[in-house]
């Protein structure tokens, strides 16, 4: 029998909303086919699909980041502002196809005010200037009577958009990106582009380009970053994608060790050099890129389907993700709809992939403060990682409601594991609810003839005592909510 054990005093921290933001690039259909998708009669009339929207309210994204990735090294803003008939094609470098411009920085803004997110921008450091990204700033926060604020009045928006989130660069580290850049060369151009930004608009909050993989120059990368920037931008941006090309449950089963220790060793860093900075003031991470990928749409024009098992490591990130809730302030999964997404369309239809839905279950479900639960559980054997539990867990709290919920993802290829769940302070009401994602195998996939397969069902259960036990099936994720029966 495996134990999971809370204590509403044995608090992580509060849990940042933002964690459960999401990112749209201009690579395949994310944006043009997926996001936009103007003349389809699946669209309103300002472009955008209606269908895709809805999902993505059920979403409830916090934050939308915007427009790369890696597309964002070569882009020039001011390309998709202005009349849609005089924006130019560009040849694009970074997916190697055409850029029409047609979505730039204003329809950007309208989405996001549509679905009700928070717009976070991205500037370019590959190709742009300083200049660039202060006029971006200016554009889009100006009040004043200047020129890149009037601009913006020009094309109609005479109030300033307040977008607070914006990245210094895209994993400016990797060979692959336009500008790549050395660690000392990357931090001493966002050290400057971070001072013009932050004298346009002192309430902008900045998120520092770390390292895109996780290997030994890849920390190297994160150490210079944070100790140059440390004073001046609030986040550390990090990056992480996972797959089972190998086949392998058990060792992709193991991929939480694989974030956990990354996570720590990232805080490590950052502890470091809070140890030394002027203010002491302590650098958050913005896990901008995560999820689990096979290929993308230029490998692939198909693209993958996600599995059951996908969805479980999905449910692994947002476990990380609350159990770090104290360093962790912002995570966006890559990426929103069409490419690697959660959300898949063809011109006629929309499924929702198996990922969507422990996104959705976190992001509307979990508590607001987030605890250091406690689990004890049989381990299954990995190569990779050694000994990994079956069980993942987190846990939150929501003191407003008097409710906990705690996350499981039973990893377990055949078994059901019985749980002993205890709250070791004051007692537990006697109705609870329970969300399970799961399916018939670890391979069940959702698509357009089946999207049913892989969902979340909610059940009503009985909590008939503290401690109670609950029942855990193969290869799911619950998340089971009960209210506590004394006022803490
Ligand atoms: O999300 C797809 C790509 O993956 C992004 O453009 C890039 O930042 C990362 O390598």
């Amino acid at each position: 029998m495996a134990t999971i054990a809370i204590d509403t005093r044995r608090r992580i921290d509060a849990i940042d909303p933002n964690i459960y933001g999401n990112f749209i690039e201009h690579l395949g259909r994310c944006i043009y086919g997926g996001v936009y998708d103007p003349g389809s009669p699946l669209s309103d009339e300002r472009g955008f699909r209606k269908d895709v929207m809805e999902a993505v309210q059920r979403l409830r994204v916090p934050n939308l980041r915007w427009p790369g990735g890696n597309f964002v090294s070569g882009y020039h803003w001011m390309d998709g502002i202005g009349s849609k008939e005089n924006r130019p094609r560009r040849m694009e470098l970074a997916w190697h196809t055409v850029e029409t411009n047609q979505f730039g920085t204003d329809e950007f803004i309208e989405y996001c005010r549509a679905v009700g997110t928070e717009p976070f921008i991205c500037v370019n450091m590959g190709s742009g200037t300083m200049d660039e990204a202060q006029n971006w700033v200016e554009y889009c926060n100006g009040s004043e009577d200047t020129y890149y604020a009037n601009l913006r009045r020009q094309n109609g928006h005479e109030e300033p958009y307040g977008v607070k989130q914006w990245g210094l660069g895209n994993e400016v580290s990797g060979s692959w990106q336009i500008g790549h850049k050395e660690a000392d060369e990357y931090a001493r151009a966002a050290l400057e582009f971070a001072k013009v930004m932050k004298w346009v608009d002192p309430n902008i909050q900045l998120i520092a380009c770390g390292s895109c993989h996780q290997d030994a120059d890849d920390m190297t990368f994160n150490r210079v970053v944070v100790e140059k920037l440390i004073d001046i931008a609030e986040y550390l941006s990090i990056h992480m994608y996972v797959n089972n090309r190998d086949d392998n449950y058990y060792e992709y089963m193991g991929t939480s060790e694989h974030i956990e220790k990354y996570i720590r060793a990232v805080r490590g860093i950052i502890d470091g050099a809070v140890y030394h900075s002027r203010h002491g003031k302590k650098m958050k991470i913005a896990f901008d890129e995560w999820n689990a990928t096979y290929s993308f749409p230029h490998e692939h024009p198909h693209h993958q389907r996600y599995t059951l098992e996908d969805a479980l490591v999905v449910g692994m990130f947002l476990n990380a993700f609350i159990r770090h809730a104290d360093a962790i302030k912002i995570a966006n999964m890559a990426q929103l709809v069409n490419v690697i997404p959660p959300i898949f369309t063809s011109p006629e239809d929309m499924f929702l992939q198996t990922i969507f839905y422990p996104l959705e279950l976190y992001t509307c479900e979990n508590g607001t403060v987030a605890l250091d639960a406690y689990c004890d559980c049989e381990t299954f054997e990995t190569k990779r990682y050694g000994k990994v539990p079956y069980l993942d867990v987190s846990a939150s709290f929501e003191p407003d409601r008097n409710r906990i919920s705690i996350s499981v993802i039973n990893r377990h290829l055949t078994d059901t594991i019985p749980v002993t769940i205890e709250n070791q302070h004051g007692g537990l009401a006697d109705k609870g609810t329970l969300f399970e994602i799961n399916g018939e195998d670890i391979k069940t996939v959702n698509d357009f003839k089946e999207k049913g397969n892989v969902v979340t069902q909610k059940r009503e259960i009985n909590v008939p005592s503290n401690p109670f036990v609950l029942e855990l099936p193969p290869h799911s994720i619950s998340m089971v909510q009960a209210f506590l029966n004394v006022t803490m």
